[in-house]
Formats: C-alpha cells, sequence, structure tokens
C-alpha cells in the first residue's frame, strides 16, 4: 500500500493514494486493464468490493469466441459478419472490426497466461458452436468458434489474469467499495482525477489520486429480480457515471438467454446447445425449427428467448402453469456431458433436482447482460456529446471496460462467447493507450477542493438514514417493476406504466432506512450504496426502452414491430439527475452509430433483415 498523506474532513479520517492508474473492479477487463497498466511500468492499483476470483467473470461458462478455426473453418470477417447482424445493426463497425481481428492474440495471450483450455486430439484448443456464430458470412452452417475450459471458462481466466497481474506488481485493494469518482475542471476540459473508496472491512476512506481511473465495475442485471447475474452485479461503475453528471448508453436493451434454470435463474450455459442440446415445447416439438429454419436452437439470443416467450404465451410453455420451456441434453453421451459440461450437470442437480443425462431440465429466459452501459471508444476511453457537439468527445482521465461499458461491439443484442473476447481485447487495448497517454512518475493534477464532498455526502447521508423503508423494501419494488415492464416483449402501455413505477419508487429512496450505523463490514450500508447505484440507472433503462419506437434486438417493442433504421439507427445515451431519491429526471440524446469500419481490409456490412 503507498499510503502518503493522510488528512482529516469533517467526521472521516481520508488516506490518500496516489497512482497512474486506478481500476475499479477485478474481473476479466478490469484485471486485464490493471495487467496491462502495470506491465507497461504504469503504478497501477486495482479496487474491488469482491475477492478478485469471486468477481462475476467467474460465472462465464460456454467460452471465448475467436476465428482461431480449429474446428471448422472461419475467419475475422465471418465473425464480424456475424456481431454486426448480431448487433442488428446498432453495433459501431470500427470497434467490431477492432474486437474480432484483435480477438485470436488475445485467445492465445490467455492460453500463454495458463488459461487450461479444453484440447482437440491434435492439441489445439477445443472451439464448440455458439449462437449466431455462422460460417460463410452467415451463410451457415454454424462455425465452431467459442474457445472453451470445459463450461468453467470465465473461472479459469480469472485465475490467469490475477496470477499475472501480481507478476507485474499491481497493489490490489481488495474488499473496497468504491463510491464516487473525482471529477475537476468544466466543459470540454472536466475531467476524471481520481475515485473516492471505503475499506469495508474497517470504514476507512481512501482517496486515490490517478491519471486515469479505469471503470470496470460490471453489469446493473441486479435491478430485476430474475438474473443470472451475481448479487454483487450492482452497475457501481455506471452509477457514479451519471453522478459525474456524464451519460450512459443503450441501456434499453438488456439480454434475456435463454436458458436460465426456471424458478433459480442460475445459468445454463449456450454451449449445452453447441453440443448438441436443445429445447421442447409442452406438445415434445423442437420449435426453434419453426421460428429460425437455418440456425435452430442456435439462433442468437433475442431470437431464441422471444420464441420461448411466445410458446408460453400461446399456451405450449411446459408445467402446470405452462411457465417454462425444456431443454434436452439427455440424448448426448454421459461421457461427452462429463468432459465438455460438468458444471451444468452439478448445477441441473442442484437448482433443478435433473439428472440431464436422463432428464430434460426446466428452462426460461432470464436477464443476463446488459448491452447498454458507460459509452466508449475502442480505446476504453470514455466518449460523451461534447460541449462543441462532437458526439465523440473523450473524457480526459476516464476509461471504461467490460460490461460495464458501451463500447459498442453488442448494439442491440449480443452474441454469446462475444462477452469474454470482448473483456480481454478492451482491457488490452486500455492497457495500451494508458501506456502512450501516461508518462510513469507524471506530477498530478491538484485534487478539487471538494474531492471527497460528493462521497462522503452520500455515505453520511445513507449511514443515517432513518426513514421507513428498509432498503430490501426498496429494491425489491424497484427488481419487480423492471421484471414485469422491461420484459422480454415491451409496449408503450407497459413501458410507461414502469416509467410511473419506477419514478416513485426512485422517491423512495428519500424514506430509506439504513438499521446498522456503524463503519465495520457494514453490509446494510454497502447495499444501499449498491441499491443508489442501481435505482439511478433502472430508472435509465426504462425512460430509454419508453423512448424507442421501433424493434431492435433484444428490444422488442409490440407497438412498434419492425426495425426502422430511417429514424432510429442511433445510440440513446441518457443522464440521470439526483441520487438518494432527489431528482430523478433522465434526459435523452442520441450519437451516431459508426457506420464505418477501422480499416481498409474490412467491408462495411450495410444493414438488411435479419433472419437465422
Ligand atoms: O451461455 C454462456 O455460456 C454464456 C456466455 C456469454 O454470455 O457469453
Amino acid at each position: 500500500m503507498t499510503d502518503t498523506t493522510s488528512t482529516t474532513q469533517p467526521a472521516y479520517k481520508i488516506i490518500d493514494h496516489t497512482y497512474d492508474v486506478v481500476v475499479v473492479g477485478a474481473g476479466g477487463s478490469g484485471l486485464r486493464a490493471t495487467m496491462g497498466s502495470a506491465e507497461a511500468g504504469l503504478k497501477t492499483a486495482c479496487i474491488t468490493k469482491v475477492f478478485p476470483t469471486r468477481s462475476h467473470t467467474v460465472a462465464a461458462q460456454g467460452g471465448i469466441a475467436a476465428s482461431l478455426g480449429n474446428n471448422s473453418p472461419d475467419h475475422w470477417s465471418w465473425h464480424m459478419y456475424d456481431t454486426v447482424k448480431g448487433s442488428d445493426w446498432l453495433g459501431d463497425q470500427d470497434a467490431i472490426e477492432y474486437m474480432v481481428r484483435e480477438a485470436p492474440a488475445a485467445v492465445y495471450e490467455l492460453e500463454h497466461a495458463g488459461v487450461p483450455f479444453s484440447r482437440n486430439e491434435d492439441g489445439t484448443i477445443y472451439q464448440r458452436p455458439f449462437g449466431g456464430h455462422m460460417q460463410n458470412m452467415g451463410e451457415g452452417p454454424p462455425v465452431q468458434r467459442t474457445a472453451a475450459a470445459a463450461d468453467r471458462t470465465g473461472h479459469a481466466m480469472l485465475h490467469a489474469l490475477y496470477q499475472q497481474s501480481l507478476k507485474y506488481a499491481a497493489d490490489f485493494f481488495i474488499e473496497y467499495f468504491a463510491i464516487d469518482l473525482i471529477m475537476t475542471g468544466e466543459g470540454a476540459n472536466r475531467r476524471c482525477v481520481g475515485v473516492i473508496a471505503m475499506c469495508m472491512d474497517d470504514g476507512t476512506i481512501h482517496r486515490f489520486r490517478a491519471h486515469s481511473v479505469v471503470l470496470a465495475t460490471g453489469g446493473y442485471g441486479r435491478c430485476y429480480y430474475t438474473a443470472t447475474s451475481a448479487h454483487t452485479c450492482t452497475g457501481d461503475g455506471g452509477g457514479m457515471v451519471l453522478r459525474a453528471g456524464l451519460p450512459m448508453q443503450d441501456m434499453e436493451f438488456v439480454q434475456f438467454h435463454p436458458t436460465g434454470i426456471y424458478g433459480a435463474g442460475v445459468l445454463i450455459t449456450e454451449g449445452a446447445r453447441g453440443e448438441g442440446g436443445y429445447l421442447t415445447n409442452s406438445e415434445g416439438e423442437r420449435f426453434m425449427e419453426r421460428y429460425a429454419p437455418s440456425a435452430k436452437d442456435l439462433a442468437s439470443r433475442d431470437v431464441v428467448s422471444r420464441s420461448m416467450a411466445l410458446e408460453m404465451r400461446e399456451g405450449r410453455g411446459v408445467g402446470p402453469e405452462k411457465d417454462h420451456i425444456f431443454l434436452h441434453l439427455d440424448h448426448i453421451d454421459p461421457a461427452v456431458l462429463a468432459v465438455r459440461l460438468p458444471g451444468i450437470t452439478e448445477s441441473g442437480k442442484i437448482f433443478a433436482g435433473v439428472d440431464l443425462t436422463r432428464q430434460p431440465l426446466p428452462v426460461t429466459p432470464t436477464v443476463h447482460y446488459n448491452m447498454g452501459g458507460i459509452p466508449c471508444n475502442y480505446h476504453g476511453e470514455v466518449v460523451t456529446l461534447g460541449p462543441d457537439g462532437n458526439p465523440d468527445h473523450v473524457v480526459p482521465g476516464l476509461f471504461a471496460v467490460g460490461e460495464a461499458a458501451c463500447v459498442s461491439v453488442h448494439g442491440a443484442n449480443r452474441l454469446g462467447s462475444n462477452s469474454l473476447i470482448d473483456l480481454v481485447v478492451f482491457g488490452r487495448a486500455t492497457g495500451h493507450r494508458l501506456k502512450d497517454i501516461i508518462k510513469p512518475g507524471t506530477a498530478h493534477d491538484e485534487l478539487p477542493a471538494d474531492s471527497a464532498e460528493m462521497a462522503l455526502g452520500r455515505l453520511d447521508h445513507f449511514r443515517h438514514a432513518s426513514g421507513g423503508s428498509p432498503t430490501a423494501a426498496i429494491r425489491r419494488e424497484m427488481q419487480q417493476t423492471m421484471q414485469k415492464h422491461a420484459a422480454v416483449f415491451r409496449d408503450s402501455a407497459l413501458m410507461a406504466e414502469g416509467v410511473r413505477q419506477l419514478a416513485e419508487t426512485n422517491k423512495r429512496m428519500e424514506d430509506i432506512h439504513v438499521t446498522d450505523k456503524s463503519l465495520i463490514w457494514n453490509s446494510d450500508l454497502v447495499e444501499t450504496l449498491e441499491l443508489d447505484n442501481l435505482m439511478a440507472q433502472a430508472n435509465v433503462t426504462m425512460v430509454s426502452a419508453e423512448n424507442r419506437k421501433e424493434s431492435r434486438g433484444a428490444h422488442a417493442h409490440e407497438d412498434f414491430p419492425d426495425r426502422n433504421d430511417a429514424e432510429w439507427m442511433k445510440h440513446t445515451i441518457a443522464w440521470f439527475e439526483g441520487w438518494g431519491g432527489k431528482g430523478g429526471k433522465v434526459s435523452i440524446d442520441y450519437r451516431p452509430v459508426h457506420e464505418y469500419t477501422l480499416t481498409d481490409d474490412a467491408t462495411y456490412i450495410a444493414p438488411k433483415k435479419r433472419v437465422y
């Protein structure tokens, strides 16, 4: 630890630290950015609220997409085509080109860092099919592009990346909760110069001054009641960004994974269908053949989730309530299941009491991923609408990577296994950018006089909050509204009511009650700060969804069932005013989609009808 000075602000002692780079979050993208920054010789700290190898990347199962071509022919241009099509043409094609071209090198780098990938007989990395990934510029057949370490790929990656970060001597501040960014300057010169965090163990307050802060805080899936996301997925970076007066992007696009275990929400990897699994309705019909005659069960996630929802809506769901679907793996050789899918075989037993080798598994579409996030470019730099109207204005000193970010490579719908590759490609790109722009040992900007005011003001406010509504009650109300009003299918009336209800729930934050007033491992307080982050993003998501009058990717608007490129091929950016129930206004503007490639090697992929 590099404690330099200690000062005293009213009521809270602040411990100061000075770094070149501070990364917030230690999942796949945070660790890759930490590793890159430290490797570049920059004095780097990583702040994380959970032990690094317990970050949510640990739950990523099926694998990481890269056109290695080990198990079937492949090419980066095919990967690019599939990603653009999967995004329903909302993805930025320059960033997508960057990701797919860097993907093979990023996977080999992981292999060399120690990730124990599953192997083919010839020793090459094993790759399986995943939804929406096809050969021959979408023509098919499915491509085997997803490199896997059985069905524990994220787990393996986290361990390797944490070890590498330690090798390069990054400092880790583990079980520290980041509260707010330190911003300074006005207009085009507004920039980030650090972050305030609390050590959860003893309640000490830490001020991290840095040339750059990298937000790698993951998604905000926990604003829904049922999600595959860990309970830690509370979008803390997004909350900080909104409070810093910066916008979030494309928040209306929330991915439902087709195969969450019914009732439990636990993820069953798409790799299950990649290995030959299939879905059936109450009539035993393999209904995906009707909805996606070519890709069938391996169509992209939004398509499969909508098809399942329609089957249930039309009375062909299974079970007494006809509210789930069966996933079959019982025809697959048990030896293959044991080698390729051991984790979900165990999950099936534990969470559904099902022996996958003999019985179908009850599944239902479950919130899984946020395509939206903190707008940034393919270097990881946070962007916003500049004071001069530049839609790609870079906010100096602030980066975002991973699910917290919206680069945007996933647009309106992410393809499975494009998340893990996004984490490492853009974590690595961020490391490169940091190396380019920061000279180790350069003097830091003066901190603004009010550097800790926002963070300590919020902390103190919530710590002493003694209204009538426990945090858990307000959180549940928010989650139930999101679950019902921002679901797989939406319509104008449903979303307008969702906007109204969430605004009411947001106001209840003024009446919140935190029982534990201490500063020692105060999970009541931390959950309240997390709820404040979730609440802002839930409101932004609902208002952005209500605002978008078309259907695109994961946003299936029943009153506007078609994609409308003429009016809506644009990124939503949205600001949220206030915190703790005060304010609550969401304002919306737009950024253009990057309808151009990064280099002349790639061909621009023109919009067309999206069929699988
Ligand atoms: O299905 C899965 O294994 C999840 C992968 C992903 O979201 O990329």
